[in-house]
Order: C-alpha cells, then structure tokens, then sequence
C-alpha cells in the first residue's frame, strides 16, 4: 500500500449478547453474559450490545450490570421506536460510561405491509419519534431500519435522512433476513453516501445475517463501499444461520490491509481465547475447519503443503497462527500450582476469575489435581465452566447418587437431590441404560418432565483419567434449556448437566415476557 494513502478506522460492534443470544439453544445466564462483555472489552470491540432490555426481567438486569461494570467500549442497548422500550433501554444504560441506544424500525414494504400495518408516512414519524425520545436520553443514538437491503432505495433514503435529522449519530443499515449479495451491498451504501444529503452527520454502518453465507462478504462490501462499522457477533453465531463473524471480517481487514485500506482497535491475538469462551458457554460448537478460529484453521494435511511450509511458511500461510491467538503450548498445571498460576493461566484462556469465584475454581481445581496428575488448559476451562454456567439459583443441586449397570439387567440409580435445604431421595430401576435412568430420576424427584433434544458427551482433555463434559439441549413447554455437567465420572456429569438444565428453566419461569412486533 502507498503509505501516503489513509487508513479508515472501522468501529466493531459486537452484537454477541443481543443477536447472538437469538441462537437458537445460544442463551445464556447472568454470570455468563458479564464474563462475555469482560472478554469482548479485552478482545478490544468499540461497542458491546448488552441485550434488549424490555425483552425480559433478566435481560434488564444483565444490560445493567454490564453498563454499571463494563468500561472502556460504549455499551448499547437494543429497543423498538416505541416509549415503553426506549424508557426502559435508558434505564439499564444510564450506569455505562459510554451508553448507547439502538432504536429500529422495519421499513420494507413486506414488513410494512404484514408485521407493522403502517403507511411510510407513519413509518418515518414512528422513526423519528423514537429517536429524539432516544436524544432526550442519551447523545449517542443508533438508528437501524430494519429489513433495510429490502426496502426501496427512495424511502430508505428519506427514512434515513428524517432519522439523522431528528439526532441519530449512527445509521444502520441490516440485511434482516441474509438476503443480500456483496453487490447489491456495496451499491445501496453507495447510494446512500451519494443521495442523502445530511449523511455526513452519521456514521454508517452494516449488519448483516448470514442465511446465504454472505454475512462477511456483504459487510466487507459494505466498508469497501464506505461504511464506519461492522455489527457482528464472535463465531458468527446469531438468529437462524446466524450474523457476520467478526474474527472473519476483523481478519479480512487486517491480512488485507492494502486492499480495504482500514484497520480496527480488535486485538486479534484474543481472537481465539474469545471464540473458545463464547463457544463454551452457548454450547455452540465451532466447526473444525471454520476460517480463523476452528481447530484446523493453520493445520496442514498434505505433503506438499507441509513441504511448501518448511522451506518458506508464506507459501501456504497468510496469516500465522500466533497472530490469532492459537497458543503454542498446552500448559501443564498440577497440585502443587498457586492460586496465581491458575488465574493467569484462566487468564490467557479468555476468562476472568478473582475472589470467590477464583477460590471455588481453586478448590475443584485441587480436587481434581488429586484425581489425576498433570491438568491441561481443557480441564482448567470445564471446571471455571462449570462454575460460570452453575452461577443461576441453584433451585435443585446433587447431594449423591448410586448407579449399577451391565449386560442383561435393567439400570438402577439411587439419586438424592436437595432443594430448599430438604434432601429427596428416589431409586429407579427402569430405561435403557445409566443415562436414561439417571433422567427418569432427576425428572422424578423435581417434577419438571423434558425432551432431551442433543446430548453430547467428550473428554475436556487427553488421555482416560480426562474430565467428562456433558453438553445437553432439553426442551421444556416449547422453549429449549442447555445443562453442563463436568466430573471424571459421565453420569455424575449427565446428572449436573440435566440440574444445570433444570435450574435455567426454573430461574426462566420466573423471569419471562416476550415482547411483541412494534
Ligand atoms: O437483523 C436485524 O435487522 C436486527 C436489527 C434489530 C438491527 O438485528
Ligand atoms: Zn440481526
């Protein structure tokens, strides 16, 4: 690149707790959510989209306490162009250092036509009625027209121009439903930079979903068009196919520097930490051979590639592994390792452990170490894990159990559960194995009766002595619930896992109202 040539600086809003939450079986509690935001704010994104605070109780809660805990990204809340929501969004943002509001409003004429039954003068006035009710509160306002890429380019303009108008200081421009090509993309930014007239006011910015796999590629046309941000989510995850993976288009940027001509304030050696942490506490795996951050990102297979890599790395590798924060070794931590070596090492794995939540890790953590000798990063993140996903009211927790099983005689498992401060014991003798009985059990003694819809057993680690990790998906009155469970034993695991389940829906009982359309 000629160096005379600027660099725009992209801001990277990560919609990670808010659109990402939206995968489906994604959600996350409480302690979850401000260990996420802890990580994001390390990784170095300019805005963090704490949730929808009118959404539900638990929603709001979480929106505060990233804004009252969180500094140095702008934390932004999400809310429709209506009072109740912008109300209720500044309520959970007036702690943050830099709040912001996220006011949208559909503006295609199939959304116009069938969810909202309003005119585009009705439109444009409900637009700019929720932002300067949104002004009133806050300097930084984002206005999105949602279902933007659909919506004619006339009246995208006049809504975006009556927005700006009223006080917005970033427009969003979303492909709702990944129905974009980087084309189309690249040429309504366009459009938009040319006809508005006051778009020199606003930040531009785009936010793509991926139902044709475009999200990057429609982003990157986006800013190569002249956008100022990206909303993306880490892994990519989100409603339905998902949104824009921003280890994707963070790194797209940086490896081709001279080509987009932009850089981000993302510290791409977090990148990897981020992803496993995100993946770890939705439960949404990341594919082996995903771009950036998958397993086989940087692994060569072939011969000649391997060949091509020891004679001169850049033959095959235009990114190196380092720079993305794939950590040349597997430390070996054991009983004799500190407090401090644990923290430092929880640390470098993405995750922030201090106080009490430091020494109930530590404790699991010296337990194990009797257990077996050498523990791996693997270990150390299923037990802070455990102790992460655990953090919900502990409605239900294990107090023992018993399980005898083998060939030609039913299961049977004596579970005692407590609740309450009260001990319930039940034995069962009936399906068609440890697991299945271990279900019938803890169903049994709390009476909340699920599907079990995903079941997933694996080693954290190495070798036969590894943790067991149990991820499980129930489904419970049409809503779907995950469960954790770490032990060196799986059905140990499997029963935590379905507790961990069985607290989430209890503490969701209690916590929800879904919005509706407007
Ligand atoms: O996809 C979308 O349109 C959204 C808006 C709320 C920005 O997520
Ligand atoms: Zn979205």
């Amino acid at each position: 690149m000629n160096s005379n040539e600027s660099v725009r600086q992209i801001r990277i809003f990560d919609t990670t707790l808010r659109d990402g939450e939206q995968s489906p079986g994604g959600s996350m509690n409480f302690a979850e959510k401000l260990e996420v935001a802890q990580a994001l704010t390390d990784l170095g994104v300019d805005i963090i989209e704490a949730g929808f605070p009118i959404a539900s109780p638990g929603d709001f809660e979480s929106v505060r306490e990233i804004a009252n805990t969180i500094r140095g990204a702008s934390i932004c809340g999400l809310a429709r162009c209506n009072t109740a929501d912008i109300e209720r969004a500044w309520d959970a943002l007036k702690g943050a250092e830099r709040p912001r509001i996220h006011v949208f409003l559909a503006t295609s004429a199939i959304h116009r036509e069938f969810k909202l039954r309003m005119s585009q003068d009705e439109i444009v006035q409900r637009a700019v009625q929720g932002v300067e009710l949104a002004v009133g509160f806050c300097d930084d306002v984002e206005f999105s027209p949602e279902d933007a890429a659909r919506t004619e380019h006339d009246f995208l303009c006049r809504v975006v121009e009556a927005a700006i108008n009223a006080g917005a200081t970033t427009i969003n421009i979303p492909d709702t439903v990944g129905y974009a090509t980087p084309r189309e993309m690249f040429e309504r930014i366009e459009l938009l930079l040319n006809r508005v007239p006051n778009i020199d006011r606003a930040v531009l910015s785009v936010h793509c979903h991926d139902d044709l796999g475009l999200a990057v590629a429609n982003s990157l046309a986006a800013v190569e068009a002249g956008c100022g941000q990206v909303e993306c989510t880490i892994n990519g995850i989100g409603e339905r196919a998902g949104n824009c993976a921003l280890e994707e288009v963070v790194m797209a940027m940086k490896t081709r520097r001279e080509f987009y001509h932009c850089e981000t304030g993302i510290h791409s050696e977090r990148l990897v930490p981020t992803s496993r942490l995100v993946s770890k506490i939705t439960g949404l795996e990341v594919q082996r051979n995903k771009s950036i951050v998958g397993r086989n990102a940087f692994a060569h297979e072939s011969g000649i590639h391997q060949d091509g890599m020891l004679k001169e790395k850049s033959t095959y590798e235009i990114m190196r592994p380092q720079d993305v924060g794939f950590a040349k070794t597997d430390l070996v931590l054991g009983k004799h390792s500190g407090r401090a070596a644990l923290a430092d090492r929880a640390r470098a794995l993405g995750f922030h452990i201090s106080g009490e939540q430091l020494q109930l890790v530590f404790e699991n953590f010296k337990a194990l170490a009797d257990k077996k000798k050498e523990i791996y990063d693997g270990d150390i993140v299923a037990l802070i894990q455990q102790e992460i996903s655990g953090k919900i009211d502990e409605a239900w927790s294990l107090v023992r159990f018993e399980v005898a099983s083998g060939s030609n005689r039913p299961p049977k498992v004596s579970l005692t559960l407590r609740h309450d401060g009260q001990e319930f014991t039940r034995e069962v003798e009936q399906g068609d194995g440890p697991i299945d009985a271990a279900f019938w059990a803890v169903e049994g003694i709390t009476g909340y009766q699920v599907v079990c819809k995903d079941y997933r057993v694996r080693s954290a680690t190495l070798g036969r002595d590894a943790l067991g990790e149990v991820q499980l998906e129930v489904e419970h009155k049409g809503k779907t619930f995950k469960g954790l469970g770490v032990s060196t034993d799986t059905v140990e695991a499997t029963v935590l896992a379905m507790l961990n389940a069985i607290n989430r829906i209890a503490s969701a009982d209690s916590m929800t109202e879904e919005p509706n359309a407007v």
